[in-house]
């Protein structure tokens, strides 16, 4: 994991606005927190976060605002649902899902890079989640494993647009991953101009589209966070990536 942390814009440029409006975060010590998203969850979730092993060892807030989309809007349609999350941190949005959405039976995947893999396990052994949630190592742009179930439902992804070399990785794993029928729900703060870089090559790979079924958008919004969905170009099942079809 590169050394460079989601909220740590210092350019004058007028999209990097997250210090003013997202207090800058202290680089805190480990610890553990209880989070109910704003009481969505009745059994609040305990989080442990550990910035040791990179910035994922921290909650952001792209991933509050998707697992509370999730918790609000999708508590009863992910039944027997293949789901997986990218980029996952600790875990935050896939073990939302895993507590307070009809989930299952397959199992929730949660992946993130080799460092996070065992943040990403005591987070699911504090929350006796291991019936439903595996933690699993997916590093964008590389091949997926055998453990990595092919052409999921549901991707989930949380405050992954930080890191401009990485965006291409990125795009890579989603081609890799989307199906036709796959839907991946898409959360990010624009920090930084370069961050809009990476919703352009999005939209010429894929079929991207802001969601407009969340009552608390406008809060959001406001934070220059936005909530996508991003599909695979309907038609032939093929892709395009820079524009050049890819199938
Ligand atoms: C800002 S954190 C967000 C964590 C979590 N989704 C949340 O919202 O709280 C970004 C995450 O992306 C992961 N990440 C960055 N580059 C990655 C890559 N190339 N492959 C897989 N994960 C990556 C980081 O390890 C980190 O956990």
């Amino acid at each position: 994991m590169e050394d460079i942390h989601p909220g740590s814009a210092t350019s004058d440029d007028p999209l990097d606005i997250s210090e003013s409006l997202v207090p800058a975060r202290e680089i805190k010590q480990a610890g553990q927190s209880y989070v109910s998203f704003d009481g969505l969850l009745q059994r609040p979730l305990l989080l442990k976060e550990d910035l040791k092993e990179g910035c994922g060892g921290q909650l952001w807030p792209a991933g509050m605002v998707l697992a509370k989309y999730m918790l609000r809007q999708h508590r009863f349609s992910l039944a027997d649902k293949t789901i997986l999350e990218l980029g996952a941190g600790g875990g935050l949005v896939g073990l939302a899902v895993a507590s307070g959405c009809e989930v299952g039976p397959p199992q929730i995947y949660i992946t993130d890079q080799v460092p996070m893999l065992p943040l990403m396990k005591s987070n699911i052994a504090l929350n006796n989640l291991s019936r439903k949630v595996k933690a699993a190592v997916l590093d964008w742009g590389t091949t997926l494993s055998d453990e990595i179930p092919r052409r999921p439902d549901v991707i989930l992804a949380a405050d992954c647009v930080y890191f401009e070399p990485a965006f291409p990785l990125l795009i890579s794993t989603l081609r890799d991953l989307l199906g036709p029928d796959s839907v991946c729900y898409f959360c990010f703060k624009k920090r930084r101009r370069a961050d809009l870089r990476f919703l352009k090559l999005a939209k010429r790979a894929f079929q991207v589209t802001e969601i407009d079924d969340d009552p608390e958008a406008g809060t959001y919004k406001r934070e220059n966070i936005n909530l996508y969905t991003i599909r695979s170009k309907p038609g032939t099942g093929h892709h395009c990536i820079d524009g050049r079809d890819t199938a």
